[in-house]
């Protein structure tokens, strides 16, 4: 066993079918009294139904929430909480709401209570992110944490099957990467491993049928879990590529993370052979040689996009994302190698297999 050290990151969790009615209890229990409800505008009757949930206890809805958090909506969310003498915020929604709660709670220290609606996994980590001029700067710092994490499966009943496939994808991504963190330890890969079972089992049952609610329950847990390893491990090529590409070519958030796995994991595998063992038996397959290719064959299954070039990246951007990926170094088990990662990112803008080697 290698030495490691290890910081839980301390959240309350109420988890269950119907856990939104409990809102207004879990605000009383922060002892806060007048609560900002944030929402993006496509959800803002969620927001509207909380608020109504929070009765006196709700200050006012702000549903302006973007993806990556643009500095001019987190200015407008801060000053609108100033105005409203808020002492909490409630965010419900997936990560690009939860990032809007982390962006007043870095500035104000207001606490958050996150209500999530996607598989993101944002809601447990002390992870911002913040965009100024097209630009996206992340950080970590524990007054960003959420205080009180409410998992109500009910609520992502609404959620889109594409979006549910992609999100669920996005929390694996997270588990894959926890297994062969530097920083990764015993706690950790046992959260990792148990959220990509979680998660990956239940996606064909939501394909079924997408109000399975047992299946709706099993996806957040595996999310949660998923969630807590990328607040507690460092992250490697698959983040640091997917967040290169999503903020260079604009691309969305959990269907580029659905379409570089596989090709991260291929990349990665030789270099981690126990991560690609624990992730096979997440999987329940026989051969740890069969990840990169199972997972995108999964992907598909599922109607997932599987190329780079189908979200809109352009066919010169992959020399761009290559001088990107390898300009800022950071651990991973394989050495960051130019020509292999540009094979890489070709691979994935035209949706070919990952690689064998
Ligand atoms: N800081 C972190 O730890 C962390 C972790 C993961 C993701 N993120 C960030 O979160 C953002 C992506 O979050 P996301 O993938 O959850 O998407 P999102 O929050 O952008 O949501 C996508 C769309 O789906 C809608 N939606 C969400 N839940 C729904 C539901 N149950 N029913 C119907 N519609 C619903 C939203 O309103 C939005 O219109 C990115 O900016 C990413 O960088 C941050």
């Amino acid at each position: 066993m290698k030495a490691f050290t290890y910081t839980a990151n301390p959240s309350r969790v109420v988890f269950g079918a119907g856990a939104l009615g409990q809102v207004a209890a879990e605000v009383d229990r922060l002892g806060a009294r007048r609560a900002l409800v944030l929402s993006t505008p496509e959800q803002v009757d969620a927001a509207r139904r909380v608020a109504g949930l929070l009765g006196e206890r709700a200050a006012g809805v702000f549903a302006q929430a973007a993806m990556h958090v643009p500095i001019e909506t987190a200015r407008a969310a801060r000053e609108e909480a100033r105005r409203l003498g808020a002492d909490c915020a409630v965010a419900i929604g997936g990560g690009s709401t939860t990032g809007l709660g982390k962006a007043i709670a870095l500035e104000s220290q207001l606490p958050i209570v996150a209500i999530p609606t996607t598989y993101a996994g944002s809601e447990v980590t002390p992870i911002w992110g913040l965009t100024e001029g097209g630009v996206k700067k992340t950080g970590r710092d524990a007054r960003v944490l959420p205080r009180t994490v409410i998992y109500d499966p009910e609520l992502t009943l609404t959620l889109p099957l594409a979006l549910t496939v992609t999100s669920a994808l996005n929390a694996i991504a997270h588990g894959c990467e926890g297994l062969y963190a530097h920083d990764g330890n015993p706690v950790v890969a046992l959260m990792a491993e148990e959220g990509i079972r979680a998660s990956a089992a239940a996606l064909p049952a939501l394909q079924r049928d997408p109000r399975d609610i047992e299946a709706r329950g099993d996806a957040l847990a595996g999310a949660w879990l998923c969630g807590v390893v990328l607040g507690s491990a460092a992250m490697g090529l698959h983040h640091k590529l997917c967040h290169t590409l999503g903020g260079t070519f604009n691309l969305p958030h959990a269907e580029t993370h659905t379409v570089v796995l596989p090709h991260a994991l291929a990349y990665n595998a030789a270099a981690a052979p126990e991560a690609m063992g624990r992730i096979a038996r997440a999987l329940g397959l026989a051969e740890a040689e069969g990840v990169p290719r199972a997972v995108q064959a999964l992907a598909a299954r599922l109607g997932a996009p599987t190329s780079l070039r189908e979200l809109g990246m352009p066919a010169e951007g992959v020399e761009r994302a290559t001088e990107l990926a390898v300009t800022t170094p950071y651990p991973n088990p394989r050495p960051l190698e130019r020509e292999a990662l540009r094979s890489l990112i070709q691979r994935a803008w035209e949706g070919a297999a990952p690689a064998d080697d």
